[in-house]
Parts: C-alpha cells; structure tokens; sequence
C-alpha cells in the first residue's frame, strides 16, 4: 500500500451560523460544531483510507472563539498520522471577517477514526508521509496521544505507554 500525503485527505467545509444553531448568546452550539468536525473528519479519514471508516474517539477539543450568529465557518481537517487501522485526524475551525475576509483561528479538535470491512472489523490503511513543517509536529505527537487516548479507554495499561512515559522523564 502506496504511502500518502496529509493534502490528500485535506477537506473543508465551509458554511453560516443560522439562528437555530446558536444558545442563547447568539453563538454557534458547542455541538453543532463537533458534528461539523466529525463530518469533516470522517471525509478526510475516508479519503486517506478509501474504506469504511468510524470515529473511534473525540481526543482533544478546544473551543477557544465563540463563534457569532451569521459568521462564515470553516473547518479544515486532514489525517495528520494514519496507524494500522486508525487515522489520527487534526481539525482546524477558522472564522471568516466579513469586511476584510481575513481567517482568524477560532478552534481546534482532534478525532481518531478507524477503517473498517463491511462486517466492522478493523482494517489495514496506507501510511501516511508528512511534508510540511507542521504536518511533520503534529505526526510526531500523534502516537503520544494515542497512547494517552488509548489508557483513559483502558485499552493500554500506562506502564505500557512508552512514549508518555518519556514525557516524564525528559
Ligand atoms: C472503533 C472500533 C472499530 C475499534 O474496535 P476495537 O475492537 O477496539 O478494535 P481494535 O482494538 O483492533 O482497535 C482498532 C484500532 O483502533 C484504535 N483505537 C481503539 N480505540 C481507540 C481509542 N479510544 N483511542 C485511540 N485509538 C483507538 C486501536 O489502537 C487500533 O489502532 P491500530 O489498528 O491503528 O493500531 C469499535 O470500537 C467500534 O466500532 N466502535 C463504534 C464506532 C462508532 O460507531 N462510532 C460512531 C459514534 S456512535
């Protein structure tokens, strides 16, 4: 299986903030947010792995910007290391200025899916191969945090965690 690169799987999305997806401050749902990133998410997992994909887990969230009524939104999300079965995938949320149409970062997230045959079960997906600086950060970290993922859902003992270990020990 041929190795790809993050741009392959890079997808955006971009739409508004109606009034039935604000609280009642008039910003963006945190919710409606995540379903705008797992979408995103789920696109980019798939066109790496060209399979079936699930999301797996929901590893980090920061929701720093709200995000106003009628504002423009968009969501950047592309495969920043694929595993065997599993895709790490980091999101970008953007907000767009109406008057001048410069992008500010408003958010950041970060999913797990997994490819996946038609009875479920876990599948193997090409590797991916990091060309940017920032491509190349964020595939370093990315098995530190799925060895952290993977202990809070008790699925690694910590013992077993060799690359958090090393945070600790630097
Ligand atoms: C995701 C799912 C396929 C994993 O199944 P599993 O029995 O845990 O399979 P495995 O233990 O073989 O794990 C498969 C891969 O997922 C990774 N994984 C599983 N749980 C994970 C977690 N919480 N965080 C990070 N990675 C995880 C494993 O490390 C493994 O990665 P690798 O193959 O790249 O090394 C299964 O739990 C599932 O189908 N969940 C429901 C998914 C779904 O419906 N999502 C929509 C939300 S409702």
């Amino acid at each position: 299986m041929e190795a790809k690169a993050p741009s392959e799987s890079r997808t955006t999305l971009t739409d508004l903030v109606l009034p039935s997806e604000t609280n009642p401050l008039n910003n963006l749902f945190g919710g409606e947010l995540l379903a705008r990133m797992d979408r995103a998410a789920s696109i980019a997992a798939r066109r790496h792995s060209r399979r079936i994909v699930v999301t797996a887990s929901v590893n980090h969230v920061a929701f720093n910007k709200a995000i106003p009524l009628g504002s423009v939104v968009t969501v950047e999300a592309a495969v920043s290391r694929a595993f065997k079965s599993s895709m790490e995938i980091y999101i970008d949320v953007w907000v767009e200025d109406r008057e001048s149409g410069r992008r500010t970062k408003a958010n950041e997230a970060i999913y797990t899916f997994v490819a996946v045959d038609e009875t479920g079960t876990p599948i193997q997906i090409p590797a991916l191969e990091p060309e940017s600086e920032i491509e190349k950060q964020r595939f370093e970290a990315a098995l530190r945090r799925k060895q952290l993922s993977l202990v809070l859902a008790g699925k690694m003992k910590p013992a077993e965690a060799t690359e958090l270990k090393a945070l600790f020990e630097e």
